[in-house]
């Protein structure tokens, strides 16, 4: 099992993302809402965290449950919906058993995010749906200055896969516990390689330049 990164700092993140005033953290679950529709059935939230979507999930008909590597993000989750502690890419769940998988800010935090991909795919059930939100790979980033929103300067961090703590914001979640990027290409092709149908991308942000994208795909019948 790879390292548990939250455990230290599951306190400050459950403060960080049930902060009911944080236009991000409504336009992220804004945007899930979008890509996900609604249920019924299981969705498992890949990577749940503090549990800060299960509310949105239900809301939309579906029945969350929650699957995240720290204990410590899964004592506040488990107030929210039912959890299991597991590794995302090796699942506690039976091939082809559930209608519905998400992550949501997710893949920056592991070192194997297409094997994650990979594990949703074997359990969506056919015609089943996986919906990926997560930080804009082109303009989110330790290689990506911030500071100014309408004019956000890359270097040539974005080719580095390597995990780093290095980040624009010094008391974000980044300078806490660090991030893997994956370029754009490595992102979508990991949906493809898993077999699962690409049937929507959305770019969203604040500001013209977008901070989050988003895709769906769905399971071949
Ligand atoms: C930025 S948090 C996002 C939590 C939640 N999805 C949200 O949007 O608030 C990333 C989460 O991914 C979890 N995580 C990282 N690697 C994982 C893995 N291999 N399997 C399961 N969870 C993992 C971390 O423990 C952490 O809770």
């Amino acid at each position: 099992m790879t390292t548990a990164y939250y455990d230290d700092i599951a306190d400050w993140y459950e403060e960080y993302a049930s902060d009911t005033s944080s236009v991000y953290m409504d336009r992220v679950r804004s945007v899930l809402a979008d890509l996900l529709g609604e249920g019924p059935g299981r969705c498992v939230d890949l990577c749940c965290g503090t549990g800060a979507h299960a509310a949105e999930v239900r809301r939309l008909g579906w029945t969350p449950v929650g699957v995240d590597l720290s204990g410590g993000q899964l004592r506040h989750a488990r107030a929210r919906l039912p959890v299991a502690r597991a590794d995302a890419t090796a699942l506690p769940l039976a091939t082809g058993s559930v209608p519905a998988a998400v992550f949501v800010l997710a893949h920056t935090d592991m070192p194997n995010y297409p094997a994650a991909i990979a594990e949703a795919a074997r359990v969506l059930a056919p015609g089943g749906r996986l919906v990926h939100v997560g930080v804009h790979p082109c303009f989110v980033g330790a290689f990506a200055d911030r500071s100014e929103p309408e004019r956000i300067v890359i270097d040539g961090g974005y080719a580095s896969r390597k995990r780093t703590v290095r980040s624009w914001n010094t008391s974000g979640v980044r300078a806490r516990v660090g991030a893997w990027h994956l370029p754009l290409a490595d992102l979508l092709n990991a949906v493809t390689t898993a077999g699962l149908r690409l049937t929507q991308v959305v770019e969203n942000g604040s500001a013209a330049v977008p901070d989050v994208l988003a895709v769906q795909a769905t399971k071949p019948s």
